[in-house]
């Protein structure tokens, strides 16, 4: 069975999420189910990936949405408008939606997925939180049996990037940022970026999966890094600490009405605690419940193949969800030539 994808952006993302699909041999079997029908941009003149067929390309989202052969429309366009329009009007169209726009789905997540259960189709969004870190299906899924209070993360890869230089090398922010925004980590405005706007969507996302109901997106309380200076950080190292954007979700069960923080601040974090050592583009998110206690998810929060890995997971497990999507896996073989029982790390 093959799976038609119209994919909305050839941006950082969607040419991280072109070159996966478009060379998918050795990676997951499903892939050769996943063909990209048509991609919508802005401008037909931009360079694009080297392999990329440039006759897929429209500036008609439109003829993206309403293809009847599109089966999975993924929006990689970022911003609010026209792509919570799209989404919607895809999910009209009976299409599953793969999403990484955090943006949309911490403000509008709950018409989205009115209509996509109203439609009976799927709406994923693992690349929407913590870039190539699976955190979306491990709430939803395997972190089910806890009861959780608190979700702490670094869920801004530009931000720890930026803190993370003016740290080590005493770097000016200005040269920093550029960096951060030619490696493809930082958003179309990067002020998003900067002043927690962005932390603050994702950690509304993730307190809505792991409290188990609906986050006013403008009761997050935001402060960005702007005002954090080099003296700030020198200070905090001399007194062990070190400095990191932070977006916090606490529900207080011992208070009647189970009252619910949730905050993005810059943090003093003890140089001893797990989430000071995270530097550069590194996302990592530390959840604590009962029974389990706590569980770290670490590792690359942002730029274009971390953040594919996750939306084109998304599109292996829609496919596998949807009818005549599984296959048998073929056989693979061990060679024992360089087997080596004790490995250095
Ligand atoms: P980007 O590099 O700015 O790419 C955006 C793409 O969308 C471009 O191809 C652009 O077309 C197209 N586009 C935007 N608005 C359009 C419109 N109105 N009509 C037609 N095409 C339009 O953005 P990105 O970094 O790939 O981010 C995409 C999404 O992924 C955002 O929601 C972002 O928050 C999210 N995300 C990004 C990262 C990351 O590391 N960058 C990580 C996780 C999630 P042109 O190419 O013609 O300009
Ligand atoms: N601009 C975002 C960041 C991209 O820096 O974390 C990943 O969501």
């Amino acid at each position: 069975m093959v799976y038609q994808l119209g994919i909305l952006g050839l941006g950082t993302v969607g040419g991280g999420v072109a070159q996966v699909l478009l060379t998918p041999e050795q990676r997951h079997p499903l892939l050769q189910e996943l063909q990209i029908k048509k991609v919508g941009v802005r401008d037909l003149d931009k360079p694009r990936p080297v392999n990329f067929p440039p006759e897929i390309l429209t500036t008609d989202l439109q003829s993206i949405v309403q293809d009847a052969e599109i089966d999975i429309v993924v929006e990689l366009l970022g911003g609010l408008e026209p792509a919570r329009t799209l989404i919607l009007e895809a999910i009209a169209q009976g299409k599953h939606i793969v999403t990484a726009n955090k943006a949309v789905i911490s403000r509008f997540g709950d018409e989205i997925f009115t209509a996509a259960n109203q439609a009976g189709v799927y709406v994923m969004l693992e690349a929407a939180v913590a870039g190539g870190i699976p955190v979306i299906q491990p709430l939803k899924q395997s972190l089910g049996a806890n009861r959780i209070h608190t979700v702490t993360g670094i869920l801004n890869g530009t931000t720890n990037y930026i803190l993370t230089r003016m740290q080590q090398e005493k770097g000016d922010f200005a040269e920093i940022l550029a960096d951060a925004q030619r490696l493809g980590y930082a958003e179309a405005d990067p002020s998003t970026d900067i002043d927690g706007l962005d932390a603050a969507d994702k950690i509304a996302i993730l307190a809505s999966l792991a409290f188990g109901g609906r986050i006013a997106r403008d009761e997050v309380y935001c402060q960005g890094i702007r005002s954090v200076t080099a003296v700030d950080i020198a200070y905090a190292d001399k007194l062990g600490f070190v400095i990191k954007l932070l977006a916090i979700a606490h529900r207080d069960f011992s208070q009647a009405d189970n009252a619910l923080e949730l905050r993005v601040h810059p943090t003093l974090v003890p140089l001893d605690h797990p989430l000071a050592s995270v530097n550069g583009v590194h996302n990592a998110v530390l959840i604590a419940g009962e029974p389990l206690g706590e569980v770290m998810f670490y590792g690359p929060g942002a730029g274009a193949g971390a953040t594919a890995s996750a939306v084109v997971a998304d599109l292996i497990n829609i496919a596998a969800l949807l009818p005549m999507g599984n296959q048998s896996h073929p056989l693979l073989t061990c060679t024992h030539d360089h087997y080596c029982p004790i490995v250095p790390l």
